[in-house]
């Protein structure tokens, strides 16, 4: 007979994301409720194990969330507790310290044994390290990028992408107007889920991704041929990890705390100065950054949070160890939790959905 847990602690780790306040208060209510289990919430992802920032949550302080953008327990995405930066040395380089045996210290405190972490890959290889210190982890997958890998879906994303879209059918009014060139840089790390349907969703001409390099001299073909057939305007939707064929990534800043330093950032520009070049057409740049992080979930977003969160208290109930919560072929189950960390799902090349913008007249710079 497995062992029903004691408590469960439930973190978020990484880049927030909307939804996260529906999949806390999942767990919470499905814990308390269905389970009489008690649930503690860690602020600021790993940070709060770290330095011992836990406070017990009851169903009413999860009341009234579900439509809530952000996290209510907050989140860090610097916070490894194996390789936790403590100071500088005196060249200015980070000094880091495994802290993991602090984190159980507290965990201990509060007689956690099961974490419900809710996170993207960089969490779910934090987990890994609690796991390996037999805590249940049990894995909830979120991220805006859409790109953990054993789960087809990670919430956020849909919102992510309703508000891209949003933003670039404002900006084909315009674009229109004024017979120019819209470059429109959206975030998704390696990965060119976010860009990919933001850029269907909304007709964009031309979307270029982080897995499909791109040929500067396509694009122009391409634009200069929308002109000749009388075209007043070209929408091109870029992501932020997109690159040029035997180019580099283009990075905004380096955070050398973070588990994962390179912050993308900057093509946008880049690639409007390069077009309005050699296509002799007023281009302008946007970059959405974080507004597509920000804000009330998708309806969508919150139902996945509740599911999510629904099904991972069913698994700690159960006794099962270490799962992820995925979304498989239109199916909520579970995968091992090592099985999403450190690796990226990014968008397969013969991806059905890359056919359909072809098919339709889309531009891949390809
Ligand atoms: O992973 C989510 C994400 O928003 C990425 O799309 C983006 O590259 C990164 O986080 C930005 O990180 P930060 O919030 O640290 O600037």
């Amino acid at each position: 007979m497995p062992q029903a847990p004691r408590r469960i602690g439930v973190l978020t780790g990484g880049g927030d994301c909307p939804g996260l306040n529906a999949v806390i208060r999942a767990v919470t209510k499905s814990a308390i409720f269905d389970h009489g289990i008690e649930v503690f919430g860690i602020a600021d992802g790993f940070l709060g194990l770290i330095e011992d920032r836990v406070r017990h949550l009851s169903a009413d302080n999860v009341s009234n969330i579900l439509t809530l953008g952000g996290t209510i327990l907050g989140s860090s995405n610097r916070a490894d507790p194996q390789r936790f930066a403590i100071g500088y040395d005196a060249d200015g380089s980070p000094q880091f310290k495994d802290v993991t045996d602090d984190c159980m210290k507290t965990l201990r405190k509060y007689e956690i044994d099961t974490l419900a972490v809710i996170g993207g890959d960089g969490t779910m290889s934090g987990a890994r390290n609690f796991v390996e210190r037999g805590v249940n982890c049990i894995g909830l997958p979120k991220t805006i990028d859409n790109d953990l890998e054993g789960t087809d879906i990670t919430f956020g994303f849909l919102t992510a992408v309703q508000i891209a879209t949003d933003a670039l059918d404002r900006l084909h009014t315009t674009a229109s107007s004024h017979g120019r060139v819209m470059v429109v840089e959206l975030m998704g790390r390696n990965a060119g889920w976010i860009t990919l349907h933001a850029g269907v969703a909304s007709g964009a001409d031309v979307l270029l991704i982080p897995e499909i390099p791109y040929d500067l001299g396509s694009v122009r073909d391409f634009i200069k041929d929308r002109v000749a057939r009388g075209k007043r305007c070209s929408i091109v939707c870029v992501s932020e990890g997109a690159r040029a064929k035997g180019g580099k990534q283009v990075v905004a800043r380096l955070d050398p705390t973070s588990p994962d330093p390179v912050r993308l950032g900057g093509i946008g520009a880049q690639l409007a100065g390069e077009i309005e070049r050699v296509t002799n057409i007023e281009t302008r740049a946007t970059v959405l950054g974080h507004v597509v992080r920000g804000g009330t979930p998708v309806s969508a977003d919150r139902v996945l949070g509740t599911q999510f969160g629904h099904h991972a208290v069913r698994l700690i109930a159960e006794g099962k160890r270490n799962r992820l919560v995925v979304m498989k072929d239109n199916r909520l189950t579970d995968v091992d939790i090592t099985v999403a960390a450190n690796t990226q799902r990014l968008v397969p090349a013969d991806h059905h959905l890359i056919a359909a913008a072809k098919a339709v007249g889309t531009c891949f710079g390809d």
